[in-house]
């Protein structure tokens, strides 16, 4: 049977925040950005191991206590310089140590989105468990989009239909993904983009606004007001 096991990239250091401390560490609710989406993932029973990918060197996890995941989680110092860099060093170890399978399938969820729910995590692996290629939590677009001349102006606007955003987890098997990650050019920043790039057509499964990136300062309010929201009717 192929095991489901999630691995969260907490390598980047958060440059768009603006701040010396990498955003996976600032704390809203009281709790480092990293906890709120590893507490999602450990607490869902189909998931049987989640792995985080940190800088090696990392100064910032071992001030907190994490003793409420042991035995899910996996840490690993093996991050690298890009997003897709950490995935394939993490996957990579994990595959090596015999910890995955080829046929397992892989969550990979971004540390800076603390709002994922267990229902979109419950959704997300309902509706691809049987799936050939295995797919993505996305948004349909909500605004009307512009596309800009190099002035700045209007030039014309552009239908959004089709058009969705990707959010993470990403959901892939083992063997694919690494191929995937393997053969991926330096643009790539999602996972799907890599599996795509192989001719392949990932499933977009509906996430929702509230497994937002947190990327910027300004939205940093928002996490917040979310997360005490979600841990006062836990
Ligand atoms: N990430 C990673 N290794 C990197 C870069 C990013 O593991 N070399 C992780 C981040 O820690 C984050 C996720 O990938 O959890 C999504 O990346 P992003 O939001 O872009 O975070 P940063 O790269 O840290 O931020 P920025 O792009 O603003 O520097
Ligand atoms: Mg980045």
């Amino acid at each position: 049977m192929a095991e489901f096991i999630a691995l969260i990239p907490a390598a980047g250091s958060g440059s768009r925040m603006g701040e010396d401390l990498p955003k996976q560490y600032r704390l809203l609710a009281g709790k480092p950005m990293i906890y709120h989406a590893l507490h999602t993932l450990c607490s869902t029973e189909r998931i049987g191991t989640v792995c985080v990918v940190l800088a090696p060197d990392d100064t910032e996890w071992k001030r907190y206590d994490w003793s409420e995941f042991v035995g899910k989680i996996k840490v690993l110092n093996c991050g690298g310089a890009t997003r897709a860099e950490s995935v394939t060093n993490g996957l990579k170890a994990l595959h090596a140590a015999n910890h995955v399978q080829d046929h397992d399938w892989i969550l990979v969820h971004d540390a800076a989105r603390p709002g994922l729910s267990h229902a979109l995590v419950e959704r997300l692996l309902d509706q691809l468990t049987d799936d050939e290629v295995g797919g993505l939590l996305a948004v349909p677009l909500a605004d009307t989009l512009k596309r800009a001349d190099k002035a700045g102006r209007v030039q014309r606007t552009e239908s959004r239909e089709y058009l969705w955003q990707a959010q993470t987890p990403q959901m892939f098997r083992t063997k694919l993904l690494l191929e995937a990650l393997g053969k991926a050019h330096a643009g790539i920043t999602d996972d799907a983009s890599a599996v795509e790039a192989l001719g392949y057509s990932p499933k977009l499964v509906m996430g929702d606004a509230y497994n937002f990136k947190v990327t910027y300062p300004q939205d940093l309010k928002l996490a917040e007001l979310i997360l005490q929201e979600r841990i006062a009717t836990r």
